[in-house]
């Protein structure tokens, strides 16, 4: 599998060269290798930037706020004066979500929760960028456990912030694994940690993003090109594929039933891409069930290629090494930690990106746009009966 991957990088030249795909190499990114996702732009709303072995999780109850969110008060003369927003962000001790909350926290409009499952390392992280004490605050959240996002959930509730926009970001992408690992409950972790913790956390708060008073309320979870089948980095073998749900309505467990969602052998990198169409799909379904009656916007994105993040932390030694070269100056797909974190801002607070049910995308000039998802990403039934399995697996539903 490791070896497979690097072997990735001269085969996204070949797949250009052949032209069997519209997609400029320039403005591709493959994951496996990822390339940026510029393929079957229908519609390009340039926006104004507003910022330049079965595991067993231990349910801590070390959730801390290092800090209360601050409220601006009404204006003297009468005037009424936006209160900072307050975001929730999943996985913002690195990557992207570190990135989305430097930023926020800079603009000075929000204060950002950190909802990480190492509580020291977000501490130290948040630090390290320099985000002001009184902009930030952390809780912890394990996502492999589902009692863990339980008790998140709780504790947020007991602290009587308000919930204005939650972001589902944090991810585990096991590239190179033969075996599969479990969440607490025993999910294949990738799907259990990326999809289903996802799944019941957004479930659990959104009573709290209906209540809020806040004038643009969003819940976005991330998705990635690499589930996407009509792009040329979806198309990167092992392919994205739900099947019939047999595996996800089974359990996952790896037991009496597959720990893959299509029912198929174990693919640690497939197993991240299906979490990630889950992911999409989800967007979707609370679009269509929640987006007319509560006006809560519901989007997912691809931020770029961001290759230097811990995401590839997994993977073979020679792919993290060449990977980053490879986006920067081959395909030119690369997409700094920085931008990307940018990109996800906008997505949470910039006034132009308030239509819902969007899956956004960037072209090479940074522009955001409106991009089209694969069939199976978009597949309306595919998305009920995803939802429908998961409402039962994460004990929502009998
Ligand atoms: N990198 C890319 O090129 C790329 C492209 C498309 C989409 N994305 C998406 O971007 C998002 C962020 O990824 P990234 O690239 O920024 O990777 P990253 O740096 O590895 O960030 C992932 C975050 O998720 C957290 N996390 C993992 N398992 C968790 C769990 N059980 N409970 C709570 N948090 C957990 C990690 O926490 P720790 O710090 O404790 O490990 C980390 O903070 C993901 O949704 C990914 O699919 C990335």
């Amino acid at each position: 599998m490791a070896l497979q991957s690097a072997a990735l990088l001269p085969s996204a030249f070949s797949l250009h060269k052949e032209g069997k795909s519209n997609a400029s190499l320039k403005e591709s990114c493959l994951f496996g290798v990822s390339f940026s996702d510029q393929i079957k732009v229908d519609s390009t709303l340039k926006t104004k930037r507003e910022f330049g072995s079965r595991k067993s999780a231990v349910v801590r109850a070390q959730t801390a706020a290092t800090t209360a969110p601050t409220f601006t008060p009404a204006a003297a003369q009468g005037k009424k004066t936006l209160r900072k927003g307050t975001a929730v962000i999943t996985g913002a001790s690195s990557g992207l979500g570190l990135a989305t909350a430097k930023a926020l926290a800079e603009s000075g409009k929000w204060h950002v929760i950190m909802a990480c499952r190492d509580f020291l390392k977000a501490e130290k992280a948040a630090k390290s960028v320099g985000m002001a004490k009184e902009n930030y605050s952390i809780m912890h959240l394990d996502l492999a456990s589902l009692e863990s996002v339980r008790q998140f959930v709780e504790n947020f509730k007991q602290s009587g912030q308000p919930l204005d926009v939650l972001v589902c970001n944090a991810a585990v992408y096991q590239p190179t694994a033969k075996e599969p690992s479990f969440t607490a409950e025993g999910f294949e972790l990738s799907v259990g940690t990326n999809h289903l913790g996802h799944f019941l956390l957004s479930r659990l708060l959104l009573d709290d993003m209906v209540k809020s008073d806040y004038p643009s309320k969003r819940l976005i979870i991330v998705g990635s090109i690499t589930g996407n089948t009509n792009t040329l980095a979806g198309n990167v073998p092992p392919k994205a594929n739900l099947g019939d749900l047999r595996g996800l309505q089974g359990g996952l467990n790896g037991l009496n039933t597959s720990s893959m969602i299509d029912g198929a052998d174990f693919d640690g990198a497939k197993a991240y891409k299906d979490s990630k169409v889950c992911n999409m799909l989800t967007m979707q379904e609370f679009h269509r069930r929640y987006h007319e009656d509560t006006g809560i916007i519901f989007s997912s994105l691809y931020p770029g290629c961001i290759a230097t993040t811990g995401l590839f932390r997994e993977h073979i030694p020679l792919f993290r090494l060449l990977f980053p070269p490879f986006q920067k100056f081959i395909t030119k797909g690369f997409v700094s930690e920085e931008e990307a974190g940018k990109r996800l801002a906008q997505v949470v607070s910039d006034p132009s990106l308030t239509k819902s049910g969007v899956y956004w995308s960037w072209n090479k000039d940074s522009a955001s746009f409106e991009n089209q998802l694969s069939p199976e990403a978009s597949d309306a039934e595919k998305a009920r009966k995803v939802w429908e399995v998961s409402e039962k697996l994460v004990g929502l539903s009998d």
